[in-house]
């Protein structure tokens, strides 16, 4: 697709080690326990706050497992990594994060009945985040113009192909798999709600106190602040050139899109997912 993103299966992945064709593969063979919790999501929907409220959820319900790792290693990526790599030996509930479309999931997983929670965003502000991400990770092609960027991204010419391939794959997987969708805009709105929505899906149940905290640590001024769940590391060793919590809000797409661009991204949805039991908060 470009010296920067290679395509296999449909989708675009970045020319990095270990995502090529035969490790992605492997991923397909990853175990599985039912116990293990997945967070999936297209890139900049909110993975690394999801990342941060599961990990709260999981400490405040076992105590036991309360952990110094931060959350790269404790809700490790499968795509990236090798198959001994993400850290499979560790005790019940092991959390895991992918992108990964449904049809590049590790098999067991619905096999095995394990809960998945997919975060969606709406798309025009993932786009915008994507833009800013792509001038910060050192894997990804600088983009040549905004304008570039929004065609790339409408072709799905981008990290993980085309958005609406994945929402929509991901919808029609709800009665095959174990899933919960939250979005990110009615995390923003009501983040307790959120949680607590997430806490009775996986069926952990915590007290009011043990709620507030989660929403405090995961809330977007902690995280920046907190080096555990803000990829910090990331920006020291130079992978990423600014930090992946920029603004964290909702609507900055207007920041960017022109008029004539927002009518053809709202043509394109219409045509594309007008089918779907969707709906996004736009600002
Ligand atoms: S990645 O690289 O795909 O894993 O990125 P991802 O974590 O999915 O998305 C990054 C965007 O999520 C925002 N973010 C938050 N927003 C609100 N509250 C909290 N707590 C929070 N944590 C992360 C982050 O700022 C990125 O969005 P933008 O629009 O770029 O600010």
């Amino acid at each position: 697709v470009s010296p920067y993103l290679f395509s296999y299966k449909g989708r675009c992945f970045p020319v990095q080690e270990l995502m090529n064709p035969k490790d992605l593969d492997a991923l397909q063979h990853v175990d599985v326990r039912p116990s293990d919790i997945y967070m999936i999501t297209y890139p900049k929907s909110g993975s690394a706050w999801m990342q941060q409220i599961l990990v709260k959820i999981v400490d405040a319900a076992h105590p036991d497992m309360e952990e110094e790792a931060d959350n790269r290693a404790r809700v490790p990526f499968l795509e990236g990594n090798t198959l001994d790599d993400f850290r499979r030996e560790r005790p019940d509930p092991r959390l895991y994060a992918t992108h990964l479309p449904p049809d590049m999931l590790p098999t067991g997983l619905k096999a095995k009945g394990v809960k998945v929670v997919y975060v969606m965003r709406n798309p025009k502000d993932v786009l915008v985040s994507l833009y800013h991400f792509s001038h910060s990770w050192k894997m990804l092609e600088t983009p040549k113009s905004f304008e570039a960027f929004f065609q790339d991204f409408m072709d799905g010419k981008v990290y993980m192909g085309l958005w609406f391939d994945h929402v929509r794959a991901y919808q029609n997987e709800k009665d095959k798999m174990d899933v919960h969708y939250v979005k990110y805009e009615d995390m923003l709105k009501d983040l307790r709600g959120e949680v607590v929505k997430v806490c009775d899906f996986l069926g952990k149940d915590l007290t009011d106190e043990a709620i507030d905290h989660v929403v405090e640590m995961s809330t977007f001024k902690n995280m920046k602040t907190n080096p555990k769940a803000n990829y910090k590391d990331l920006v020291e060793k130079q992978r990423y050139s600014s930090p992946t919590m920029r603004k964290g809000v909702a609507g900055d797409w207007k920041n960017f899109f022109t008029v004539a661009q927002n009518e053809y991204f709202d043509r394109v949805f219409e045509e594309k997912m007008s089918d779907l039991p969707l709906s996004f908060t736009w600002e």
